[in-house]
């Protein structure tokens, strides 16, 4: 029997990845960013000549794509991305990566693709995957799958003070919440495995939860569950 698997959905913005990473360390599961891998063939895209809607050409330059996904020792460093031998980590975090993501990620021969190597990688269990359509099409009979969420305007406020932090101090707040609420409603009303709370999922609000109270009530819910 397979080990067990945890899934973790939600919008943008949600805390999603830095909670899933600290509950992987804490539990010894495998981590599994899928956002990246989204974000790692937008990127290879906008590096082709290809226009971004040309599905029939993305799906023969994808067709063998390889992408490898490393977790760096320390809990809170990101994924570390290759795709086709090239490192993407940075490259794919970028405000223009970040817009074109969706239309990428709404094509069903990127989604098929990828979903397949995500399954392929979650075979044996033993893995907390991140993203929009675990529980409801990645890995329907999850042990465990949550629904994060919180306001626009609190995920809003948090990537803003993430960028903050890391030394840009020229991003508008308001422009940030009309980005994430978009790329919400671009990713919400895809016809492929549309970002949606799966029936069997624990939905958690975390306006007004610190990081280390949804990283504990997550660890509750899968003791109590496994
Ligand atoms: O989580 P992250 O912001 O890195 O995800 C980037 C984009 O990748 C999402 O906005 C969505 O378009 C796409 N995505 C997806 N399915 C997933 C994970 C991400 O469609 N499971």
């Amino acid at each position: 029997k397979r080990q067990p698997i945890v899934a973790i959905d939600g919008p943008a913005g949600a805390g999603k990845s830095t909670v899933t990473r600290r509950v992987a360390h804490e539990l010894g599961l495998l981590y599994l960013d899928t956002g990246a891998m989204y974000r790692a063939v937008t990127w290879l895209v906008m590096n082709s000549d290809l226009a971004l809607d040309d599905e029939g050409a993305i799906a023969l330059l994808i067709k063998d794509v390889e992408i490898q996904l490393t977790s760096p020792n320390a809990v809170d460093l990101p994924t570390v991305v290759h795709i086709d031998d090239k490192e993407v980590t940075t490259a794919i975090r970028t405000p223009e990566v970040t817009a074109n993501v969706s239309a990428i990620a709404a094509q069903a021969a990127v989604r098929g693709k990828l979903v397949q190597m995500q399954q392929q990688w979650g075979e044996k269990g033993g893995i907390i995957a991140e993203g929009r359509d675990i529980g409801t099409n990645v890995f329907p009979n999850a042990e465990l799958k949550v629904f994060m969420t919180a306001s626009v305007e609190e995920r809003a406020r948090r990537r803003w003070q993430d960028l903050q932090n890391q030394g840009r101090d020229d991003i508008d707040l308001q422009q940030l919440a009309q980005d994430i609420q978009r790329r919400d409603e671009l990713d919400s009303n895809r016809a492929i495995a549309p970002l949606k709370k799966a029936d069997d999922a624990i939905e958690l609000i975390t306006d007004d939860l610190t990081i280390d109270e949804v990283i504990a009530k997550i660890i509750e819910l899968y003791q109590q569950t496994i």
